[in-house]
């Protein structure tokens, strides 16, 4: 037997308040695609953190390839092979991608940056990864897929012998997670090991041959894939066994009109032509690839693009959102892509967070009546099977459990009309089930959800309708009964009717 490319042994964690890891111990073999499971708050992205020398152990050693090491920073991390494609997005914004791909290794012409040298570096790894980026754009500028695009170009270009993925198809799109798995085959070709966190188990079976599961810090199991189905995955994670993902749809009609979009055109007119109905007691899915204006659309009804135009009618109302303040003001909430940049004041308190948009509410004559913020913002917690203490800084949650707060704040807010833009990204299984049965329940009382989202089976479960957008255009309409995952990728590519 050859030596395992990773031995974790005793490896534990504390956090003030939290043991992130505690004597997790666990081999992963070399060459091998290693999935880590768990739920939202396991350890996993601690883990990882620690194995690419950004976190430190407070005790436990880990052995590469026989070799004990101790990483003290993540540039012996990366001198020892190990790269990290983080769950959240770690780059530098103000820079261009061609920059943030050449850190570390900026070639030089005598004293100045080779931009030349330095443009070309940046589209070889793009190319590699199946990027079509401009290497030239500004990093801050980019979406949220393609920035996690070029973070994984940025590992793979690394030339690691171990990487690590941290949740990283949580922001693609179909398009874009096919092309990642052709990368990970290549990897593997050429022997690379790597260690996958994901909460996506169609992949898990697809690309893994071992899955170790962490519960609340603790090694639960490891175990060869081909020993496992997906219960049995689930049941590690949660310790029970989860009887359904999906709801058996709560009876509901589609009733009066909630809100009426017509000739809706943003992004500075490169989502044009958009027109829908939603009706109370609906579920309206917006399906596209990554690119084709889906959260534009989201944006502008939410007030958030000055190059919004159209007609918006909210509960027949002529209605003329400029700011996301008019948007809660008509009831609308929304939960964005973006929970870091727009979703969340990491800094705030959990409580805050979740009571931000409801303040109102909670207030009178301008003191804000704590006992009843606390008692509205806890049920929204426990609604979302949110462990993690409510006075705690939302920055120090794991990114599934941050995710969670960005829901309870429209949970507490009661919106009638909730715009998700991928609102189970990063979330663990047992939690989505239960955000999925409040979807459904939410339309089922007259509420009514625009629903964006990659994650096909969830939006084939939830939708009661769905609009294709493509190319900033819209593209076809399905009812429930006729959207098959084949029907809409068929919409969505443009590839025509079957
Ligand atoms: N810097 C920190 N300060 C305080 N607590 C932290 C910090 N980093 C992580 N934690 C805590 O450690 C625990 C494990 O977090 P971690 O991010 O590893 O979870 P995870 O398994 O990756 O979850 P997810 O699926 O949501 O990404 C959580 O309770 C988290 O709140
Ligand atoms: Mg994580």
């Amino acid at each position: 037997m050859s030596a395992p490319a990773v031995r974790f042994a005793g490896i534990t964690r504390r956090f003030p308040g939290v043991a992130a890891l505690t004597d997790v111990g666990f081999d992963v073999a070399a060459g091998s695609c290693h999935a880590i499971c768990g739920e939202n708050g396991a350890g996993k992205s601690t883990l990882g953190r620690i194995l690419a020398g950004i976190d430190r152990p407070d005790a436990g050693t880990i052995t590469l390839f026989g070799e004990a090491v101790r990483f003290r920073q993540p540039r012996d991390a990366m001198a020892a092979g190990v790269a990290i494609v983080h769950q959240e997005l770690a780059l530098w914004p103000e820079l261009s991608v061609a920059e943030n791909l050449g850190m570390g290794r900026m070639p030089r012409r005598g004293p100045l940056v080779d931009r030349r040298a330095l443009r070309a570096h940046a589209e070889a790894l793009l190319a590699r990864v199946g990027a079509a980026i401009d290497p030239d754009r500004r990093m801050g500028a980019l979406s949220i897929a393609e920035q996690q695009l070029v973070q994984i170009a940025m590992a793979v270009g690394a030339d690691a012998r171990i990487i690590i993925f941290d949740e990283p198809t949580s922001s693609l799109g179909e398009r874009e997670t096919e092309r990642l798995y052709a990368v990970m085959a290549a990897l593997r070709a050429q022997g690379t090991t790597t260690l996958y966190v994901s909460h996506r188990m169609p992949e898990i079976f697809r690309l893994c041959d071992t899955v170790t599961v962490l519960r609340d810090g603790h090694h639960v199991a490891t175990t060869p894939t081909a020993a496992l189905d997906e219960a049995a995955i689930v049941e590690q994670m949660i310790g029970r066994r989860l009887e359904q993902f999906y709801p058996s749809h709560a009876a509901g009609t589609a009733g009066a009109p909630v809100l009426e979009v017509e000739g809706l055109s943003a992004a500075g007119g490169r989502v044009r032509d958009i027109s829908f109905t939603l009706r109370a007691g609906e579920v309206l899915g917006l399906a596209g690839l990554v690119g084709a204006g889906r959260s534009e659309v989201a944006r502008a009804l939410f007030g958030l693009d000055p190059t919004a135009r159209g007609r918006v009618r909210v509960r027949g109302l002529e209605a003329t959102i400029r700011s996301p303040r008019e948007a809660m003001a008509l009831g609308l909430g929304l939960v964005p892509e973006d929970r870091k940049g727009q979703g969340l004041v990491l800094g705030m308190a959990n409580r805050e967070n979740g009571s931000l948009p409801s303040l109102p509410r909670f207030a009178s004559r301008g003191v804000v009546d704590r006992a009843r913020e606390s008692a509205a913002t806890g049920a929204a917690f426990a609604a979302m099977t949110m462990a993690a203490d409510a006075e705690a800084a939302t920055v120090t949650l794991s990114g599934g459990n941050q995710q969670k707060v960005v829901m309870a704040k429209w949970l507490t807010a009661e919106s009638d009309l909730l715009i998700l833009d991928e609102p189970t990204r990063g979330v663990d299984v047992g939690a989505k089930a239960e955000l999925h049965a409040w979807i459904d329940r939410h339309a089922a009382a007259g509420g009514a959800v625009l629903l964006i989202t990659s994650d096909m089976p969830e939006l084939l479960n939830l939708a009661t309708r769905i609009l294709v957008l493509r190319e900033g255009r819209p593209a076809g309409e399905l009812a429930r009964a006729d959207a098959t995952q084949a029907s809409l990728l068929r919409l969505m590519s443009g590839l025509g009717a079957a």
